[in-house]
């Protein structure tokens, strides 16, 4: 890896695994632990720092000065890049969907604070640019420009994201994880071993297709795993106060922070499960911190 990433690999903090102490688990005896990679860094923290690791040592390898990327405009995966690019000295530029906000999104602030170019497009124009997958794919793109597609969401990420899987020493059953593109929940996969449960936890409404996206990615087809599509609140991003309670409850019992958008769902719906009777007694669940804490401001 490029010297100045394993610098700045050194300089993250360490993502811990934490026992969540609660009697109501306790009274269903199941263990709930969660692999803390929000500690990794405030910004460039859970699975960005994952998925964007191995692209950004690919960038580096092929000369690049500028990354490119798209996104909302609360977006953790640009905002990581904003500032990681500041950190490795590379420029960035952002495509955001929809209308300039008036005024920027503290997200948006942050990614211009840290000189990323900001190019508003039209929510057409960006689905179309979600074919793009290649570093070079993207039309009109220079060859000292390195093109990232949605989130991030390639094979390199992929190998990023296993990472968490070997970090992982205890023994568990079962591992959860929030899905956006799925490339997360594809990653933890084809790393865990076969005889644990992979859960994924839908923050988008009718994300249906995350199922054959998720598939697409596999080496091997496998059926340890599935997505949960009932924890949304309504769809991406949407708070309402069933689930703002849940979070603000649970960060009071456990001092770990959650956000509503992915995080915070996620674990609603293994409480849930819970509920349901879904983990047999005995059974260990790690829940895997994505991070993304600064999506939660101007929500809680
Ligand atoms: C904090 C956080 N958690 C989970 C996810 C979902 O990740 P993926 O898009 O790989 O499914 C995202 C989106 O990238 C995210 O920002």
């Amino acid at each position: 890896m490029y010297p100045s990433l394993v610098a700045l690999e050194n300089s993250l903090g360490k993502s811990v695994l934490t026992q969540i102490h609660d009697p109501f688990l306790e009274s269903k005896a199941v263990e709930l632990w969660i692999k803390r990679d929000d500690l990794l860094h405030p910004v460039i923290s859970g699975n960005k720092w994952r998925k964007l690791k191995y692209n950004l040592d690919d960038a580096l390898s092929k000369d690049v000065d500028t990354l490119i990327s798209m996104g909302g405009a609360y977006s953790n995966h640009l905002h990581a890049l904003a500032f990681v690019g500041k950190t490795l000295k590379l420029k960035t530029i952002g495509i955001i969907r929809g209308e300039h906000p008036t005024p920027l999104t503290p997200t948006l602030q942050d990614m211009e604070n840290w000189r990323m170019k900001l190019r508003f497009v039209t929510r057409s124009e960006y689905r179309l640019l979600r074919n793009h997958k290649h570093w070079q794919d993207l039309p009109g793109i220079k060859l000292n420009q390195y093109w990232l597609p949605e989130g991030g969401a390639n094979p390199l990420a992929l190998k990023g994201v296993g990472e968490i899987v070997d970090e992982i020493d205890i023994s568990y059953d079962v591992l959860c994880v929030a899905c956006g593109t799925g490339t997360t929940l594809a990653g933890l996969i084809r790393k865990a071993p076969k005889q644990k449960t992979v859960l994924g936890f839908a923050a988008l409404n009718k994300a249906r297709y995350l199922e054959s996206d998720v598939k697409s990615q596999l080496i091997i087809n496998c059926h340890n795993w599935e997505i949960f599509h009932d924890y949304h609140f309504g769809g991406f991003a949407k708070l309402n106060s069933k689930l703002a309670l849940f979070i603000n409850d649970f960060e009071a019992k456990t001092s770990v922070p959650l956000e509503p958008v992915y995080t915070g769902k996620m674990l609603y719906g293994i409480y849930d499960l819970i509920i349901q009777g879904r983990f047999k007694p005995g059974q260990r669940i790690v829940a895997i911190h994505t991070g993304g804490l600064q999506g939660k401001r101007g929500y809680l």
